[in-house]
């Protein structure tokens, strides 16, 4: 795994840009972090480096919001159990051609496909995070 130190926001939503470039439709990518890591402005970049003009927001009322069919970001924190996430027809977005990041994926373990790809955000301080690639 590669590593790369972000000592702000704006830093993270920039290397997500370019993180963007490296994925192709049909990636999976398993964000993992503690609450509050920077997932979610991770995601921000990474929808700016695919050209994605609508702004992406956290998943407050949804457990996936659909950015044009080629961004689907999962927000699992709530999921209670596979059952639901199952009829909730999370998995339904993985073979759909889009991007697909999500974060909590423990929440939906069993029905992650193989092949996932991950990103790990640490913080270090209140600014500062260790992103693992
Ligand atoms: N280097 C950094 N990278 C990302 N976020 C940072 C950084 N430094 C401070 N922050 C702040 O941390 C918070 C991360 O929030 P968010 O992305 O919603 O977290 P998560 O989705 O992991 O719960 C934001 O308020 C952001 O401004
Ligand atoms: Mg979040």
């Amino acid at each position: 795994m590669a590593k790369f130190i972000s000592t702000s926001r704006e830093e993270t939503e920039a290397f997500a840009a370019e993180y963007a470039k490296t994925l192709r439709g049909g990636d999976v990518v398993l964000l993992d972090g503690e609450m509050g890591a920077g997932k979610t402005v991770f995601c921000k970049g990474l929808a700016k480096g695919l050209g994605i003009v609508e702004e992406v927001t956290s998943t407050t009322y949804s457990y996936m919001n659909d950015y044009d069919g080629r961004l689907f970001h999962y927000d699992c924190y709530r999921i209670e159990s596979v059952v639901q996430a199952e009829n909730l027809g999370l998995a339904d977005y993985f073979d759909m051609g889009g991007i697909c990041v999500v974060e909590w994926s423990q929440n939906i373990a069993p029905l992650l496909p193989d092949g996932c790809k991950r990103v790990a955000i640490k913080k270090l301080s209140e600014t500062e995070r260790e992103i693992d690639y």
